[in-house]
């Protein structure tokens, strides 16, 4: 558990804008910051962060939620995790709970395995730098190979052992359990129950999740024998998905938003070359294909990748198809080659930060140009192959959603094609058509989309939502709960206090709202007057959710909403006491109708006839209230 004081210390720290802007591209508007969804492929910004409240609020996912419930949704953090990150983040010591060997099964297996992975990394670290056999095999070869110290520490390499059991026997000596070092496939269990290490004598490179933490690693043998793998590699695990993964990312992701460009190279050493070579927005797809999850991860920092390609051409043309993804994505591809027997790395390290800049710069070719040239090439004279072409780039093109970007690169394929641009038009919109029906198709087979606009605007509330009335609750305590009552006949009260000693003979049925209620309630008995910060940091999800939900609307968030859509908004300020116990009694008389509904059912399933008069005196009475209420409502409200 971590200690209160330390959670209100990271709560103090925690700039929401700084922490969602490591994920999100946000720009100022007004008193907000906008940005395309995380959580949802949108094209226009609806994701809304709103400093003064310390709140973020997604309205195309319906997500919203502080700092926190944002690391929780988006890197799928625990509560606990997402409290460490921000802690981390803001150089505040975690203050815990006494941690026992107990507390430690305890702790969710994901957060455990991130425990073995980050004592894994040290552990290579420390003996790659603090071990005679770690210096003189591993931190020669490091060096060797030109890498600093400084790239050395910040990229956490390592080294493991040339033994069976060194890192294991350390571990398992250290209080770590072995089903969690098999499961993060550091240590192998051999058939009669002991284990020994994955990683022998080989130098290690930690993969760290884009929020920086050791998820995986990658071990490099310094043997040539041709039997022995290059690499070993994690295997996936419940923190592992290699498909999600981008090497390097946690460090380059602040100067890929900086560049808005993200270079792309194949293998761990080309990534800590040009990091070092001081090109820090490159990450490396580690050796296989770039998956349409990478992709969006990239996308969510720039929209610009820029491929750099070792001089294999095999391998190139192989990715080439692969690549379109990227264009469906809508992200703009170049790509850039190297001479031939060049990768990044060894080609940085031959001309240095400025020479390699300008050979980017002056080899940098769109991605579609660069397939047709490769394409067109291949085909040579063939009149059949070259209609293949024609076909593939076509292709290609049409996957770009941007239909101006697209007529570009019809243009200047049909120079390079040599064909009338007319034709490459007509087969593109031939293309288009049968994909929009098919998508149109797909899109039918669907149910349709849930309707994700909160109605938390009182003349929005319909009897139709059985939970409005209750939220709308909520979002009155939230919004004017600790503001004194300043209307007739009642002083020197809050109107929280006053609004939860008005609902006690009500029950919520709502589980967020009756939560929320309680915890109101017993607040209040504690003479404290919880606000909207209070909600928004609490620990409970649905609790968050709840309340960001009732202050994040598309009203309160977006300035000019009301002007936009012409919507004319009572002041509901104006005459708090009819806003009030509007509410107030709108939902005693949900409650009463509920009564008075289940009080028929029962009348007509009854047959005893003493039973009967009951109900009916009970029906009688609530009919009365009913009633009483009703008249309240018209005497407050409708003047
Ligand atoms: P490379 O063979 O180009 O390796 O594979 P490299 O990283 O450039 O290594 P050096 O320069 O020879 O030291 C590119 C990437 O493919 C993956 C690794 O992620 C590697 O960085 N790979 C390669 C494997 O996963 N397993 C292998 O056996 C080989
Ligand atoms: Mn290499």
């Amino acid at each position: 558990m971590i200690l209160k004081s330390t959670i209100d210390r990271i709560m103090e720290a925690t700039d929401i804008v700084e922490v969602i802007g490591e994920f999100v591209q946000l720009k100022k508007r007004g008193a907000n910051y906008v940005g395309l969804s995380p959580f949802a492929n949108e094209r226009t910004p609806s994701f809304t962060v709103s400093p003064a409240k310390g709140i973020f609020k997604d309205f195309s996912s319906g997500k919203g939620g502080s700092a926190v419930t944002f690391l929780m949704e988006l890197e799928k953090f625990s509560y606990p995790e997402a409290l460490k990150w921000l802690a981390k983040k803001y150089g505040i010591e975690v203050e815990e709970t006494v941690e026992t060997i107990e507390n430690k099964e305890e702790e969710n297996r994901r957060e455990s395995l991130m425990i073995v992975t980050g004592y894994a990394a040290k552990f290579f670290h420390e003996s790659l730098l603090d071990t005679e056999e770690g210096r003189n095999i591993g931190l020669s070869y490091f060096k060797e190979r030109g890498f600093s110290n400084e790239t050395i520490k910040k990229f956490e390499l390592g080294y493991s052992p040339d033994q069976w059991e060194a890192f294991t026997g350390q571990a398992l000596k250290d209080g770590y359990q072995a089903q969690f070092l098999e499961e993060s496939g550091l240590s192998v269990k051999r058939d009669n129950g002991s284990m020994y290490d994955r990683y022998r004598g080989r130098v290690m490179f930690p993969i760290h999740s884009f929020t920086g933490r050791v998820i995986a690693f990658g071990g490099r043998t310094l043997k040539t024998d041709k039997n022995v793998p290059k690499y070993v590699n994690s295997p996936e695990s419940e923190i592992y998905h290699k498909s999600n993964v981008l090497y390097g990312l946690y460090f380059a992701k602040k100067a890929i938003r900086e560049e808005d460009n993200c270079y792309l190279v194949e293998g761990y050493a080309d990534v800590l070359s040009v990091h070092q070579a001081g090109i820090e927005n490159v990450v490396a797809s580690s050796g296989t294909s770039l998956t349409v999850e990478q992709i969006k991860l990239i996308s969510r920092f720039t929209k610009n990748i820029t491929i750099l390609y070792d001089g294999d051409a095999a391998g190139i043309k192989a990715s080439l198809r692969g690549l379109d993804m990227i264009l469906e994505e809508g992200l703009n591809v170049k790509v850039v080659l190297f001479p031939d027997g060049h990768d990044p790395d060894s080609y940085v390290r031959l001309v240095g930060t400025a020479g390699f800049k300008k050979h980017i710069a002056d080899n940098r070719k769109d991605f579609i140009l660069y397939k047709t040239e490769i394409l067109l090439k291949e085909a040579g004279n063939d009149p059949i192959r070259k209609a293949d072409v024609i076909r593939e780039i076509v292709e290609s093109i049409a996957k770009i959603p941007d239909s101006i970007k697209a007529s570009v690169f019809i243009k200047e394929c049909s120079y390079q094609l040599q064909i009338d641009e007319r034709a490459l038009l007509s087969e593109l919109n031939k293309m288009r058509t049968a994909k929009l029906k098919k998508d149109s198709q797909q899109q039918a087979s669907k149910p349709a989309p849930v309707d994700e606009v909160m109605p938390a605007e009182p003349e929005l509330i319909t009897e139709k939502d059985d939970a409005s009335q209750e939220k709308e609750i909520v979002r009155l305590l939230l919004l004017y709960g600790n503001k004194m009552i300043t209307w007739d006949g009642i002083a020197d009260t809050y109107i929280g206090p006053f609004m939860i000693a008005e609902l006690s003979d009500v029950e919520f049925e709502y589980p967020a709202a009756k939560k929320f209620a309680e915890i109101y309630r017993k607040e209040v008995e504690n003479g404290v007057l919880p606000d909207e910060q209070y909600f928004i940091h609490y620990p409970d999800k649905e609790v968050v959710d709840l309340a960001v939900n009732q202050i994040a609307t598309k009203y309160t968030l977006s300035e000019n909403w009301y002007e936009m859509h012409k919507i004319l908004v009572p002041d509901e300020q104006a005459n708090m006491k009819a806003t009030i116990l509007g509410a107030i009694f709108h939902l005693k008389k949900q409650k009463v109708g509920k009564i008075l509904e289940s009080l028929r059912k029962e009348l007509q399933t009854t047959s005893a006839e003493a039973d009967q008069e009951i109900l009916m005196t009970q029906y009688m009475h609530m009919k009365k209230v009913e009633k009483t209420i009703s008249d309240f409502l018209g005497s407050v409200i409708l003047k």
